[in-house]
C-alpha cells in the first residue's frame, strides 16, 4: 500500500482508506458486527490506515465498531469522522451548528470510538449558507484548542461550498465525490486544493457500485438501502446515490467505462484487474487526491480495492476517452448541486 500526505494533517495515510458507512448496517443493507470487523481487519492486513466515518452512520453503530477494531488492533490508525447531520432530539438543524452542539457531537464520537481526541473532524455535508457565514469554522478551531480534536476538514456536495472552506487557511481537508461520472473536480477544485495543501478524500468513488460494473439493468435494491429510496433524491442529495447519474442511466455508461477500460488493459499492463480496481486507479492518478475511500460491504471488496494501490496509471489515452465520455454523455445526466 502506497501512502500519501493528508493535506495540512501532515499525516501520512494510504492513498486507499475505507469508507465505512456500510458498518452502519442501515442505509446499505444488514451487516453482522462478525463481518464489519473482518472488513477492517482485513484493510488493515493490507496496509489501509485511514477509516471514514460519521456519528449518523448507523445511529452510531459504525463508530463504535471502529472502537471495538481500535482495541483489537491496539491502536495506529487515522479515524476522521463527522457532525452536523444528527435529527434525534435534542440534536437537530439549526442548532446543530452552534458551538455547544459542535462540542456535545464531537464528545459523543469521542466517547463511541473510544479516543480522547478525533484524528479529523468534518462539518457533514451542512447547508452552504453556515458555511457562507463562517462561524461553524470558529467552532472547529476552538475544538483543537481544547484538545477534542486534532485536525479539522469539511465534506462538502460543491465546488462552490469547497471553495468556501479552502478559503480558510486552516482548513486542513476536503471530503469530495469524486469519480468518472464526476469530472467537474478536476480543474475546477482539486488543483486548488493542492496549491493550498487542502487534503482531498475522495468519497463515492465507485458511484455506489455502479463503477465496479456490478448491475445490470432492472436490478432492485432493498427498500432500507439508500439505492432504493435515494435513487432520485428522496432522503439527501442524490449525489451521494449514484454519484447522482439516474440509475438505468448509469449502468448504460457503466459499460461504455468497462469497453475503454478493456482496451486499455489490451494495451497496457493491467491485465486481470477489476472494473472497480480501474476506477479507483482512475481517482489515485490524480496526484491531488489524498486518498481514497471505496465503501465495502464484504471483505473480498474491500482486499480488492485496496490493492488498487499497486497497479500502474490508466494510460493517457484511456484518460482522454473518460473525459470526451464525460463531457459527451455523463455530464449532461448529473443531478443535484456539483
Ligand atoms: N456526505 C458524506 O460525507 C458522505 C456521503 C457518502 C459517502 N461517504 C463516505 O464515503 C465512503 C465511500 O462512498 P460510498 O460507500 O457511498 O460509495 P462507493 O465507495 O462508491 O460504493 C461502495 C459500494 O460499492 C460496492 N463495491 C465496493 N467495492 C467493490 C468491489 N471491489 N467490487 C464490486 N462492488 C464493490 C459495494 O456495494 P454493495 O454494498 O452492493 O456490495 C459498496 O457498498 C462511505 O463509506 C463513507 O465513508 C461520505
Amino acid at each position: 500500500m502506497k501512502t500519501r500526505v493528508l493535506g495540512k494533517t501532515g499525516a501520512r495515510v494510504s492513498e486507499v482508506g475505507l469508507g465505512t458507512w456500510q458498518l452502519g448496517g442501515a442505509d446499505w443493507g444488514a451487516l453482522s458486527d462478525d463481518d464489519a470487523l473482518r472488513i477492517l481487519h482485513r484493510s488493515a492486513d493490507l496496509g489501509v490506515n485511514l477509516y471514514d466515518t460519521a456519528d449518523v452512520y448507523g445511529s452510531g453503530r459504525s463508530e463504535s465498531i471502529l472502537s471495538r477494531f481500535l482495541k483489537e488492533k491496539r491502536g495506529g490508525a487515522c479515524i476522521a469522522t463527522k457532525l452536523g447531520r444528527r435529527g434525534d432530539a435534542p440534536y437537530g438543524w439549526p442548532q446543530n451548528f452552534t458551538l455547544d452542539f459542535a462540542r456535545r457531537q464531537t464528545q459523543e464520537s469521542m466517547r463511541r470510538l473510544g479516543v480522547n481526541s478525533i484524528f479529523l473532524q468534518q462539518w457533514h455535508c451542512i447547508p452552504t449558507d453556515q458555511l457562507r457565514r463562517g462561524e461553524v469554522f470558529d467552532h472547529l478551531r476552538t475544538l483543537k484548542k481544547e484538545g477534542l480534536i486534532q485536525h479539522w476538514g469539511v465534506s462538502v456536495e460543491s465546488v462552490e461550498e469547497g471553495l468556501l472552506c479552502m478559503a480558510q487557511d486552516d482548513c486542513a481537508t476536503l471530503q469530495v465525490i469524486y469519480n468518472i461520472f464526476r469530472q467537474k473536480l478536476t480543474t475546477e477544485l482539486i488543483p486548488q486544493a493542492k496549491a493550498k495543501n487542502v487534503g482531498i478524500l475522495a468519497r463515492v468513488p465507485l458511484a455506489s457500485g455502479l463503477l465496479a460494473g456490478a448491475f445490470k439493468p432492472g436490478h432492485r435494491f432493498d427498500a432500507k438501502d439508500h439505492r432504493h429510496y435515494n435513487a432520485d433524491g428522496k432522503a439527501f442529495n442524490v449525489g451521494e446515490t449514484f454519484a447522482g447519474v439516474p440509475f438505468e442511466k448509469g449502468v448504460e455508461i457503466a459499460e461504455q467505462v468497462r469497453q475503454i477500460f478493456q482496451a486499455d488493459q489490451a494495451g497496457h499492463s493491467h491485465g486481470g484487474a477489476t472494473m472497480a480496481q480501474m476506477s479507483l486507479r482512475w481517482v489515485l492518478d490524480d496526484a491531488g487526491v489524498s486518498s481514497v475511500i471505496p465503501g465495502a460491504s464484504r471483505v473480498a471488496q474491500a482486499e480488492s480495492n485496496a490493492s488498487a494501490s499497486l497497479l500502474p496509471p490508466l494510460s493517457a489515452e484511456a484518460h482522454r476517452w473518460l473525459r470526451d465520455l464525460y463531457e459527451s454523455r455523463i455530464k449532461p445526466a448529473i443531478r443535484g448541486p456539483y
